[in-house]
């Protein structure tokens, strides 16, 4: 399938949802210029779900030449909060400098999960900023015969979710320059914790209420890179229970979908997540896919329960996250062939 038949799947809000997702995973697999359009073309959604995982992608995919369209998302009050989030997540993954004032003035925004997401990416923008300058330097006193780049990522040794298999690049793995060592594919809005720092002590910090998103978040990844997935599992099921930030509850939720810990520890926060109609749909949308990714027993039963939630986000989440299943389910994860771009003439 050609990038522009992507497109016009994208496009075609007469096709189900899990489609649609498909194509958008497929396009942020292809990238280039062509798909960046594509994407940023299909944000004329009516769907939250939609526009949020576009905006996802694009910072995943760290297009630059997206910058100023989620600055405006970012910005545009009357977009859901979940887009305004991912917006605001996505300019701090691609953390140029044209995305600092934009996320300056998100910090201080009425919604918590966008003054709680553009504080974590203007850390992650100092954070990165700081590594540049680092390496400049050291790449200006090594010896010219000298390596003067760390070494490259490993992709085929890489973890991940049907989800993420199907949506990983195809141009070489898009990795975090803060996480060399990370398993996973995506890029996360925090660098993981220095690996010094014993298994116990992340364990700590992740379920201290009172330490700052920032540490609880380099601490879960760190544990998600090394512990034992069932103590981690265990360990951010109990996050989901007891922390009132909606935002650290979904980016649990999205690590227990990468995990994909079959135990129960996880499960069960996992179920009252989705089940818990006074909750973030944010919370509950990414629920909804790491349950989906798990692909437990009941996993069927419980996705269909709320396909039809009164809250579009859940049950459009839901219907994704059945496909997502069935991708786990069948191990295909590449139903959209793509073909190679065709040469400039
Ligand atoms: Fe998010
Ligand atoms: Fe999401």
């Amino acid at each position: 399938m050609s990038v522009e038949s992507l497109r016009a799947e994208l496009m075609d809000q007469s096709l189900d949802m899990p489609r649609r997702f498909r194509a958008l995973f497929a396009l942020r697999s292809v990238g280039g210029d062509a798909s960046v359009s594509a994407l940023l073309d299909s944000l004329r959604d009516p769907s939250a779900l939609f526009k949020h995982e576009v905006a996802f992608a694009l910072g995943q995919m760290q297009a630059t030449g997206a910058v100023e369209t989620l600055k405006a998302m970012l910005r545009d009050e009357s977009e859901h909060s979940m887009v305004r989030h991912e917006a605001a997540e996505a300019l701090g993954a691609i953390a140029s400098d044209e995305c600092l004032e934009a996320l300056e003035t998100a910090s201080e925004d009425s919604s918590q999960v966008v003054r709680e997401t553009a504080v974590l990416a203007l850390q992650r923008f100092r954070y990165a900023q700081a590594k540049r300058r680092d390496a400049q330097a050291k790449n200006a006193r090594a010896d010219a015969k000298a390596p003067s780049s760390p070494p490259s990522a490993r992709p085929d040794e890489r973890a991940g979710s049907a989800k993420e298999q199907l949506s990983a690049s195809t141009n070489g793995h898009q990795q975090s320059l803060d996480e060399p060592d990370s398993p996973y594919i995506s890029v996360d809005p925090v660098p993981a914790a220095p690996s010094d720092v014993p298994t116990h002590a992340l364990r700590a910090t992740l379920l201290d209420e009172s330490a700052s998103l920032w540490d609880r978040y380099g601490a879960m990844f760190a544990l998600r890179n090394r512990g034992d997935p069932c103590d981690v599992a265990k360990a951010l099921g109990s996050v989901l229970i007891h922390s009132d930030s909606a935002l650290l509850k979904h980016e649990v939720c999205y690590v227990l979908g990468q995990i994909q810990e079959k135990g129960d520890g996880a499960r069960a926060a996992l179920r009252a997540t989705l089940e818990n109609q006074n909750e973030h749909p944010m919370v509950r949308h990414e629920a909804a896919e790491a349950i989906g990714s798990i692909a437990a027993d009941d996993t069927e039963a419980l996705l269909l329960k709320f396909r039809h939630d009164q809250d579009r986000i859940v049950a459009e989440s839901c219907e994704v996250a059945l496909d997502i299943m069935q991708s786990e389910i069948s191990g295909e994860f590449v139903p959209l062939v793509v073909e190679p771009p065709r040469a400039a003439a």
